[in-house]
């Protein structure tokens, strides 16, 4: 029960790790506020937690549109009297997001607007209720692409998420003295359904898994024990840092197939 008594809004509920972290942070003992723009996907993550005994809310809307958010952060306001936590996670990787070259303009502006400018608004509706708190936690997702880059590129997805990466470090110290903490994380190839699928193909598979030492995908599961905690009081200390939860990619600097 180490989240007991907090309210954590969570955006991207609906999904993979998003909705694996709602269901952590439930059984850890907060009341968890599931915000998505999936209606369908994000009212089910709320009746599984329920039906498990726990405490969530659906918060519907899309996190591009500011008049949104602010409406979004003040029903989860609402529902709990306050928050304690946010994590933004909602993002979206498109199909033809590649080079600088071939990576259309509209796909860019849509994918920075989901990816970077939703944690912007995020902050900017949000921090005010953590301040109301006299306390509280920020936890962005960005991904092991803001610490190293990739030879298959996906431009916009990585400028996205270094920008988060930044972020994520200047609230820390804009609020560090106000009590309010600012972490990212950085996961890598996590078993979400919109993975799975590409890595399904056994091309996609064969290139890129030599580069994993573990030899496997990250478990939503995996990532959701990383926020729970850095929501926790029991990272009291810990703000404008940075978590890879990669299997070991990021700290690789030989890996071969063929050892045990
Ligand atoms: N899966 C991975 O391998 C991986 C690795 C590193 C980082 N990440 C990051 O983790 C986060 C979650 O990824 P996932 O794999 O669980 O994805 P997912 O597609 O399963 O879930 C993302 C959720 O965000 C929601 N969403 C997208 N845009 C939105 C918007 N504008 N407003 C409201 N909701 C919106 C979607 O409806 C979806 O439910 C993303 O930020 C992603 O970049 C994922």
């Amino acid at each position: 029960m180490r989240l007991k008594d907090k309210r954590v809004f969570i955006t991207g509920a609906g999904g993979g790790i998003g909705r694996a972290t709602a269901q952590k942070c439930a059984t850890e003992g907060a009341a968890v506020l599931c915000a998505d723009l999936n209606e369908e996907a994000v009212l089910a993550a709320v009746d599984a937690i329920r039906a498990d005994g726990g405490r969530a809310e659906a918060i519907i809307g899309d996190l591009t549109r500011a008049a949104e958010v602010e409406a979004m952060f003040a029903q989860a306001a609402e529902a709990f009297g306050g928050l304690d936590v946010i994590f933004n996670n909602a993002g979206i990787c498109a199909a033809d997001d590649a080079g600088p070259v071939e990576t259309p303009l509209a796909t860019w502006e849509q994918t920075i607007a989901a990816n970077l400018t939703s944690v912007f608004l995020c902050c900017k509706a949000g921090i005010p209720y953590l301040e109301r708190a006299g306390r509280g936690v920020i936890i962005n997702n960005a991904s092991i692409v803001a610490l190293v880059g990739s030879a298959f590129p996906q431009i916009a997805y990585t400028a996205a998420k270094g920008g988060v990466l930044a972020m994520t470090r200047e609230i820390a110290m804009t609020y560090a003295r106000r009590q309010i903490r600012a972490v990212a994380i950085c996961p890598g190839p996590t078993a979400t359904p919109l993975v799975q699928a590409f890595m399904a193909d056994d091309e996609a598979w064969r290139l890129r898994r030599p580069y994993m030492p573990m030899g496997r995908l990250a478990q939503p599961g995996e990532i959701a024990n990383l926020v729970a905690f850095l929501a926790s009081d029991e990272a009291s200390y810990i703000t404008g840092a940075a978590y890879p939860v990669d299997g070991g990619i990021t700290g690789a600097y030989v890996i071969d197939d063929r050892m045990p």
